[in-house]
């Protein structure tokens, strides 16, 4: 119920409301402790009755809305123009990341000079009649629906939105300029693998490495029925991507008869019956690790995917995409095993190959 509708007896003289209790005290005529006060008299502001402050109100919103513009646009340019790992001096922390410091700096900004604007405009320019609403029933009646929309009409015009143009255009500015600042934070994701995932260390002349061991292999050294692991030499488990590189490149080396490869291309590609597999599981990536030597084939422990090595590798059981991808192998003049290049396909879960 707004001020209009207060029943008459209830409202209060304007005496009442500017000295409330005290007066009503004082004169000791109510009988009633509890009468409602009602609202004091509205006061106007001074931008309600005079224009020149009123466009000063506007100007200054307008001033917090484009502030905030500026800042959003000053984030995104620190966050291309600042190299990460560059410090600045701040006294009193110290020594802080330039970055991380005009990230915070302009992005609050940004967000301060919005949420400014938008009390500035609501204290200074809407609409500051106070109106008493009485509690109702949850479920609203038609005419109180009604109410309702036509309220928030009166409350969108009262806002002045159609009128301030300028506001307007700079609040609309400034509220979508703003979450361009989380589109550019995706940067962060790192960047692109491009084609390393299509490559592993193998190439032309890299010997087989005993993973056990760490000697290269000699085709002596891989007997029938065994699973023998193997990484390209030079990788050492000291250096910084070790971790990187054996994922692609780990290898499982069986030696089989080779009246027993049906796979035409895996015979070719093999050294007296010893083929070279990558360990890297096609289904979401584990290692192999379980052979069975009387049927040639390997189990991923992980969901069982079973992978036939006398027939290309091809899957015969389990969730795995494909087969896995054979390495081409040889012998160099000294004895040693050694790769003939690189996988032809990407190694581990099918999605590299399909992206
Ligand atoms: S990762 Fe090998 S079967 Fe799932």
């Amino acid at each position: 119920m707004s001020s209009q509708e207060t029943p008459e007896e209830n409202l209060p003289s304007e005496q009442e409301s500017a000295h409330g209790a005290v007066a009503v005290a004082k004169t000791g005529e109510h009988a009633d402790p509890f009468a409602d006060p009602g609202l004091p008299p509205h006061e106007h502001r001074v931008q309600d009755i005079d224009e020149k402050a009123a466009r000063r109100s506007e100007r200054t919103v307008a001033l917090l809305f484009t502030v905030s513009m500026l800042s959003t646009i000053g984030f995104i340019a620190s966050f291309v123009a600042f190299p990460v790992d560059k410090s600045v001096y701040l006294w009193p922390i110290g020594h802080i990341s330039a970055l991380n410091f005009a990230l915070g700096m302009t992005l609050g900004l940004a967000l301060f000079c919005i949420g400014a604007g938008a009390v500035h405009w609501a204290r200074t320019l809407m609409s500051d009649v106070e109106v008493a609403d009485e509690r109702h029933p949850i479920e609203a009646e038609p005419e109180v629906k009604a109410k309702v929309l036509a309220d928030f009409a009166q409350g969108a015009k009262e806002s002045q939105l159609g009128r301030r143009k300028l506001i307007r255009n700079t609040m609309f500015g400034a509220l979508s300029l703003v979450p361009l600042s989380g589109v550019v934070l995706l940067r962060d994701l790192g960047p692109l693998p491009e084609d390393k995932l299509r490559h592993t260390l193998w190439a032309k002349g890299k010997l087989l490495v005993n993973m056990n061991t760490n000697e290269p292999l000699r085709p002596s050294d891989v007997a029938v029925g065994s699973l023998t692991f193997a990484k390209p030499e030079g990788l050492e488990e000291h250096d910084h991507d070790f971790q990187t590189q054996i994922a692609k490149a780990a290898l499982m080396i069986v030696r089989l008869q080779p009246d027993d490869i049906k796979d035409k291309r895996e015979l070719a590609w093999s050294h007296e019956g010893i083929v070279a597999y990558s360990k890297i599981c096609t289904h979401v990536g584990c290692p192999i690790s379980l052979y069975e030597q009387q049927t040639h084939h390997v189990l991923c422990p992980c969901h069982q995917s079973t992978f036939d090595l006398s027939d290309g590798a091809r899957v015969i059981f389990g969730p795995a995409g494909h087969a896995l991808p054979q390495l081409r192998i040889g012998v160099n003049d000294e004895g040693y095993l050694e790769a003939l290049g690189d996988f032809e396909e990407p190694v581990g879960p099918a999605f590299w190959e399909r992206g």
